[in-house]
């Protein structure tokens, strides 16, 4: 048996803060709440309803995960962030119109009194939207200064022993790495200068990361997909993961893919298009925008299918993404697949998959699980990008140079057997019993 990590336990209170307080985050936050006032289940949620097995099959040991690592109990949570928008949580979830108006109103003062903090914000990055309470009149450091101090003012008035930061902010335009991007010292020098190649999700991002706080990005954007960062989160042994939460379509395309890859059948097209109308949609309807979520939907199949080694397969694929911004449908998404594939003799078959899915109740469970679980890396030491944190992303960040595993099973696989390798058990490996056992 592995030697156990020696992980500090979770004792104290958890402040979970998320950059952008719209849909996604307002979901998570009154769910909780509904959990812990008894009014609904942790439904969707690893850490709360997930068990793992450990041992042999014949030893019937399989916990709950929350029972097996020392994760932050839902009880010691507290809630915060900032928005461009003044509104309160309450507020947020009712324009949201995810959950319905009878179970937020049974919460409403919790929800009322959680208050975003001003923003830091700017309009190129995000075109479609025109903030009016955001931080002004300074440089790219000094705002990065100011989400500091908006984050110790934050632990001094809750209390709280640790925090964790989750982007659930709008996507951002499309940006590349540049120079800037490459070490701290030319990161810290672009943020004195406001180098237009920093958007504000890597000022909050910087701001997580310089403070040792966690940081998890659910939007496709950069934000700390850099090796300035990667390497910053290393030093201030600051957990993080991204990027672009595993919802919806993506969701969907990687349960099926590996399945289809499993049977070696091929694939000739994939189509995939969407409508939806919440404010992510309408954001997304800004080409800057959608580029920077079309990268993240298309890297999924290449990488569960590849093409290079399975050319007479997946060879001549096409695979194309649409989102269309629908307004009646708010954050109520129907997202249409069309999978042309073929079997024996190159005989061609379809699927059609037709998903009338609710975005931000996919989203919200996969903001509490990685929120406990970066809080958990935090408290064993563990800096830098949790690979083992893939499962929750569209785009996984891994280390330069691997390519990142897209398979949700593989995912799933490698998530538990860090949880098993945290608290010295035995890795799973499915191999037969009569040649795993002495
Ligand atoms: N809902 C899902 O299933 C899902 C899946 C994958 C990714 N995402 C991503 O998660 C993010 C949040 O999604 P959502 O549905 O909650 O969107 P939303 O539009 O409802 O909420 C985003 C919020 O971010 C705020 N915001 C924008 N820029 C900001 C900034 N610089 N600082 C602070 N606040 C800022 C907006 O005012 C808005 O209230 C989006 O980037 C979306 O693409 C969502």
């Amino acid at each position: 048996m592995a030697q156990k990590m020696d992980i500090k336990p979770a004792d104290g209170k958890l402040g979970i803060l998320t950059p952008g307080m719209g849909a996604v985050s307002s979901t998570f936050m009154a769910g909780i709440m509904a959990i812990r006032n008894g009014l609904s289940l942790p439904i969707g949620s690893l850490t709360q309803m997930g068990h793992i097995r450990l041992g042999k099959r014949t030893d019937d040991r399989q916990p709950l995960v929350k029972n097996f690592v020392p994760l932050a109990d839902l009880s010691d949570l507290v809630f915060g962030g900032w928005d461009i928008f003044e509104d309160n949580i309450y507020e947020s979830a009712c324009n949201a119109g995810v959950l319905p108006r009878t179970l937020l109103d049974q919460l409403k003062p919790e929800l009322s009194a959680i208050r975003p903090m001003k923003a830091v914000f700017d309009q190129y990055y995000v075109k479609k939207l025109e903030g009016t309470y955001i931080k002004t009149g300074m440089t790219k450091m000094e705002m990065a200064e100011a989400l500091m101090q908006d984050m110790e003012d934050f632990k001094q008035a809750n209390g709280c022993d640790r925090l964790v930061m989750i982007w659930c902010g709008s996507t951002e335009i499309f940006l590349q790495r540049s120079a800037v991007h490459e070490t701290i010292e030319a990161f810290e020098k672009g943020l004195r200068e406001d180098d237009p190649a920093i958007a504000p999700s890597m000022i909050y991002a910087y701001a997580a990361i310089k403070s040792g706080v966690p940081y998890a990005n659910g939007a496709p954007n950069l934000s700390a997909d850099f090796p300035a960062l990667e390497e910053l989160s290393k030093q201030t042994v600051s957990p993080t993961c991204g990027k672009d939460f595993k919802t919806g379509q993506t969701l969907m395309k990687t349960i099926l893919a590996p399945g289809f890859k499993a049977r070696l059948l091929g694939m000739s097209g994939w189509f995939s298009t969407n409508i939806l109308g919440n404010r992510d949609g309408e954001v997304l309807d800004d080409p800057e925008s959608f580029k920077t979520k079309e990268e993240s939907k298309l890297s999924v199949l290449d990488t569960i299918l590849q093409p290079d080694l399975y050319p007479d397969l997946y060879g001549n694929l096409y695979h194309k993404v649409r989102i269309n911004y629908y307004p009646p449908r708010g954050d109520n998404k129907e997202g249409w697949d069309n999978i042309d594939i073929f079997g024996w003799c190159g005989m061609p078959m379809q699927i059609k998959v037709d998903f009338l899915c609710r975005d931000s109740i996919l989203a919200a469970p996969l903001v509490l699980d990685m929120a406990l679980f970066l809080d958990l890396a935090k408290r064993g030491g563990m800096g830098g990008i949790q690979e083992w944190l893939s499962f929750f992303f569209k785009s996984p960040v891994t280390p330069d140079g691997l390519v990142a595993e897209h398979d949700l099973f593989i995912q799933q696989t490698k998530l538990k057997n860090t949880l098993r390798w945290m608290m010295g058990e035995d890795q799973i490996t499915h191999l037969g019993r009569e040649y795993y056992e002495e």
